[in-house]
């Protein structure tokens, strides 16, 4: 099969990295990808927002199948473009992208099929949301409706700061569009994780969890981040807990898309918070997490492709999914400044040392010049190990990292201990 990857991070080099194995892969392109990409297939510069540039493209090269890794290419209707010119693709349509790309579609959606999340009012007005706010009896948090990249989210500690958010969002239009309506919901206290499943539409097959680390310093410190590390599995979800997630939240949420008129085909990952009163949906996601991507595949033991085919055909209740019983952890290095301003164009070195038997570095903001590989985003690398046990992955992680270096880089020392602490 020819297949071409749209996505430039770090989640597409490490499902990159991971189609290059499949046995029935051809060709792989990765539009626009980066350098790490660049080692697993061929880059190709495609202009995203331009479907007819993309569907020319998959023409003229047979690709047999598209794979959208990203949000943005779908909510800007990429998947639909490409089904209604005869391509397959591995990604939801525009309609069912919506779980994630507007959040008070999502909340709505799980509201009326009586799923557990918190709850929540949806405001445009930033007057009628102050109002609302002067009068609300919990903790709360405010998000944008739309795409924030993992940034759309604000737990203010005070009134007076809840305002300035509201402001910020409704007056000032700091996030554009994605944030005309923002969402007011209930705080809710417990322990994060994440539940990816491929889904056919009907039958979903879940992944090991994972868990991310937003913020950006040690300890669940700083500004939140589009994620700083990941690690997976997640030693305190049991296989029943995953059970009654998928059981009780996640099959009813791809049923009602399906009786909806929009099946979600692609990577459903859930946002799950652990509550005393049971595990509840803080957000869905319509495709893989950047970092969870790169813990959780290192994991699969099985065909990435095949499975990917099998989302696309309907077969997945047919497709038996293998994992290594193993445990995986990624460390994210960054650019100086981010998750503000930084610079690029910075000098990497280390990269080829820092890939062993245990460990892969997944680029996520790179670039190749003629003299090497340099920065081109806030998050740079994913330095990704693995191993029989936490602390076997976290060693070898850490120990790639070491060897990694490029000026002013900054990456948590903390990750995975959480997992350790669980053991
Ligand atoms: P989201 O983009 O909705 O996943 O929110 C980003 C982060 O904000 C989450 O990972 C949580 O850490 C936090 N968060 C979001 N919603 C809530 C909530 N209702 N209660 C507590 N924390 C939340
Ligand atoms: N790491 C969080 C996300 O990909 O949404």
């Amino acid at each position: 099969m020819n297949v071409l990857l749209i996505g430039d991070g770090g989640r597409e080099h490490a499902i990159a990295w991971k189609l290059k194995d499949s046995a029935d892969l051809k060709r792989l392109f990765i539009a626009p990808g980066n350098a790490g990409t660049a080692s697993c297939g061929t880059n190709v510069n495609l202009k995203l927002n331009n479907a007819t540039e993309v569907i020319n493209f998959a023409t003229d090269n047979q690709i047999d199948l598209v794979i959208i890794g990203p949000a943005e290419p779908v909510e800007a209707g990429l998947s639909d473009a490409l089904t209604n010119a005869g391509i397959a693709v591995f990604a939801p349509s525009k309609a069912a992208g919506q779980i994630e790309s507007n959040k008070a579609f999502a909340k709505q959606f799980l509201t009326q099929h009586n799923l557990p999340t918190a709850r929540y009012a949806t405001f445009t007005d930033y007057h009628a949301a102050c109002e609302y706010l002067a009068e609300l009896a919990y903790p709360f948090v405010i998000k944008a409706a739309g795409l924030a990249d993992g940034k759309g989210a604000v737990l203010p500690q005070t009134f007076t700061e809840a305002k300035l958010v509201l402001r910020d969002l409704l007056l000032d239009k700091r996030l554009g569009h994605a944030g005309q309506e923002v969402i007011i919901e209930e705080r809710l206290e417990g322990e994060e994780v994440s539940l990816l499943a491929f889904s056919d539409g009907t039958t979903l097959s879940p992944m090991p969890t994972a868990q991310d680390h937003k913020r950006l310093r040690d300890g669940g410190l700083g500004p939140n981040t589009g994620g700083m590390g990941a690690f997976a599995p997640v030693p305190i979800v049991s296989k029943d807990l995953v059970d009654t997630i998928i059981k009780d939240i996640m099959q009813p949420t791809v049923d009602g898309m399906r009786e909806a008129g929009m099946p979600f085909v692609g990577v459903l990952y859930a946002g799950v918070i652990l509550t005393d009163n049971g595990p509840q949906i803080l957000e869905y996601n319509a495709r893989f997490g950047d970092p969870e991507a790169q813990v959780i595949l290192s994991l699969l033991k099985s065909d990435l492709l095949g499975i990917m085919n099998a989302c696309v055909d309907g077969t997945l209740a047919n497709t038996k999914i293998d994992w290594y019983d193993e445990a995986a952890a990624c460390v994210v290095m960054a650019a100086d400044g981010y998750p503000n301003a930084y610079a690029t164009g910075i000098a990497i070195t280390g990269l080829e040392a820092a890939t062993t038997k245990y460990s892969e570095v997944f680029h996520s903001g790179t670039n190749i010049v003629s003299d090497g590989v340099v920065s081109a985003g806030g998050r740079v690398l994913g330095v990704t190990g693995w191993g029989k046990d936490f602390q076997a992955a976290i060693t070898h992680a850490y120990e790639a990292v070491s060897k990694i270096s490029f000026v002013g880089a900054q990456y948590r020392k903390d990750i995975g201990a959480r997992a350790i602490v669980s053991d």
